[in-house]
């Protein structure tokens, strides 16, 4: 089964919205199979952004991911990388579409309220670094059989 690595930034937990947007994921018959707050270390934020190392926004990112608390979950699915993509909505809220999560809560760039993995490839190496194997829970989801 695919999977997703998907994040409420510090600003989405602060805002409180992090029951709305689990809420989101279940309605659209994801499965939930590892979820925790936490609040990351610099490495492990570098880590997770290496491939922006160069950008100019680099540093402003780290500190905002590192800022307070994340939440951090694993979905499974059938295409979850792509669809939960879809619902998250473009990276700059100018451009979110009204209907996904940054076209409903987010209005800067650098505060947009969730990340989501961009490939599968990614989503196995970013639920590396932040997840331990013994922190996923293997369950049947009576959702996944009635859809
Ligand atoms: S790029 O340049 O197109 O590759 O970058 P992009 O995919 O748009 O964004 C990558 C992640 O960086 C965050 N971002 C920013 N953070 C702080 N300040 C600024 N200006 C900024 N611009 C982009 C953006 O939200 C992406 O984070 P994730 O968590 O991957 O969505």
């Amino acid at each position: 089964m695919e999977r997703t690595f998907l994040m409420v930034k510090p600003d989405g937990v602060r805002r409180q919205l992090v029951g709305r947007l689990v809420q989101r994921f279940e309605e659209r018959g994801f499965q939930l199979t590892a979820a925790k707050l936490v609040v990351f270390g610099r490495e492990q934020a570098e880590r997770h952004y290496a491939e922006h190392r160069e950008k100019p926004f680099f540093g402003e990112l780290v500190d905002f991911i590192t800022s307070g608390p994340c939440f951090a979950m694993i979905w499974e699915g059938d295409n979850v990388v792509q669809l939960t993509r879809n619902m998250i909505g473009k990276t700059d809220p100018l451009d979110a579409a009204p209907g996904t999560i940054r076209g409903d809560y987010a209005v800067h760039k650098g505060f947009n309220v969730i990340h989501g993995s961009d490939s599968v490839e990614s989503a196995e190496r970013e639920i590396a670094n932040f997840f331990r194997p013994e922190e996923v829970v293997a369950y049947d989801c009576p959702l996944q059989v009635c859809i």
